[in-house]
């Protein structure tokens, strides 16, 4: 049987992993397959410690990798964008199929990197990109083809999962939970891309762009991280009812997309705002089929190898009848729609969404303060929900603040800012507010 050759560029986690489940489950694969898949070449820039890849040949040079006439399919496992960029349209010129993890990169540059696969009758495959080892990018672009999707939201970032779940369950610090995803594999290479928002904005502009058939649109995001929750803000929420999590969230109505990634309240009788430690899950809601919940782990070397590991042998299994001159159409998309139907549909600023707001506010205790805040909210229009008024700000930087939780209903995020402008310019108030969205899932 001659053997499909697979080239790893990139031996980190991902690599290594996906180097790891392609030789365990070797047997397994080519009962599926009817074909043997065969690691012949890796690029990296040394061995670590514990690496065996047995007699791989070995290079240094991913672009070797890229141009060797007996690789097949090649895996970009290296991470960041510009010189990932460059080897994937290397690759592509050289005729070579393409799987990566890399969301930075499908964000920035897919609409190109599809162009070029489009014009060389490959395939560039990127599974592993959103949600670790959940087959979220199949879900969305094959099986739900038949639905209008409404909206999607999802815990998208492995790393911020599992640090709020540690700051919310076992009160630990923000750093020492970080470190630790660290240790464990789970975070970026610059982890402030997991705990700013910036690895979900990426996963969220390609889950938005299959789902709603546009191009990819990074800049587009409205991107919040996770640095500014307390263990303050966990526990409130708690008492109200809630857990805070960090979300991507989009949803296409009559006025456009809403695309947004941000900490949001969600309550906890929600089935996502059970989902702790670095598991994922994405709620795909379609007018067909109603609402999907997709769970599983989103990060780590397995279940990312899981994935990787699994367009490979998609490839494999399109490989010899993928012809994308025929009539200008792929089979199937990159994008999920065909790219001459893919629309620029209008993306919501931020300032037009409508929400309820969960609002921290550490004001001083004396008389009146409350009477003022709610006059404020009152003249902007915005509808109190639940109050709470807690002791003295625990962090014991402001010995003097109370602080007071309110929740609103909805009321568009514009009006919301010019109210916290407002309050924020009471006397009483001692500190910018903190604000958190709420999500309604239905
Ligand atoms: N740093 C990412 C996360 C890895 O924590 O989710 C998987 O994309």
């Amino acid at each position: 049987m001659q053997p499909i050759n697979i080239g790893i560029c990139g031996l980190g986690t991902v690599g290594y992993g996906s180097y790891g489940v392609l030789k365990s489950n070797q047997e397994e694969i080519s009962r599926r397959l009817g074909k043997l898949l065969c690691v012949s070449h890796i690029a990296t820039l040394s061995l670590k410690d514990g690496q065996d890849i047995g007699d791989v040949k070995i290079t240094d040079d991913a672009m070797v990798v890229a141009r060797d006439p007996e690789v097949n399919i090649l895996l970009e496992l290296i991470g960041g964008t510009e010189f990932a960029y460059q080897l994937v349209l290397e690759a592509i010129a050289h005729g070579k199929h393409v799987v990566t993890a890399n969301k930075a990169l499908i964000a920035t540059y897919g609409n190109e990197i599809f162009k070029a696969a489009r014009d060389n009758n490959v395939i560039v495959a990127y599974e592993a990109a959103v949600a670790g080892g959940i087959p979220i990018i199949k879900v969305v672009r094959e099986g739900l083809a038949a639905n209008k999707i409404d909206w999607l939201a999802g815990i998208i970032n492995g790393t911020g999962n599992y640090i709020l779940t540690e700051m919310q369950s076992r009160s630990r610090p923000f750093v020492d939970v970080l470190k630790e995803a660290q240790d464990l594999g789970y975070a970026e290479a610059d982890p402030t891309y997991d705990v700013e928002g910036i690895d979900a904005a990426h996963k969220l502009t390609i889950l938005s762009a299959l789902a709603f058939g546009t191009p990819l649109q990074l800049e587009k995001v409205y991107t919040e991280g996770i640095s500014q929750i307390t263990p303050e803000d966990l526990e409130y929420a708690d008492e109200l009812g809630y857990r805070i999590k960090h979300l991507g969230i989009s949803s296409l109505s009559e006025q456009g997309i809403d695309l947004r990634v941000h900490p949001t309240l969600i309550a906890k009788q929600e089935l996502i705002a059970k989902v702790d430690g670095v598991m994922n899950a994405v709620l795909v809601h379609g007018d067909a089929v109603g609402s999907t919940l997709y769970y599983g782990a989103g990060a780590g070397a397995e279940p990312t190898a899981s994935a990787v590991v699994a367009d490979v042998i998609d490839i494999v299994r399109r490989m010899g009848c993928i012809d994308n001159s025929k009539e200008g159409q792929e089979q199937i998309p990159a994008l999920a729609f065909q790219h001459e139907a893919l629309r620029d549909t209008r993306i919501l600023p931020i300032e037009e969404i409508v929400c309820a707001y969960y609002l921290r506010i550490s004001v001083q205790d004396k008389v009146g303060v409350i009477a003022d805040i709610t006059e404020i909210l009152g003249d902007n229009g915005i509808s109190i929900d639940a109050m709470i008024q807690k002791d003295p700000d625990k962090s014991g930087k402001d010995h003097e603040a109370i602080p007071v939780i309110i929740m609103t209903h909805e009321i568009q995020e514009a009006v919301m800012n010019k109210a916290i402008t407002e309050l924020e310019g009471l006397d009483a108030v001692t500190a910018g507010i903190i604000r958190i969205r709420v999500a309604e899932l239905g």
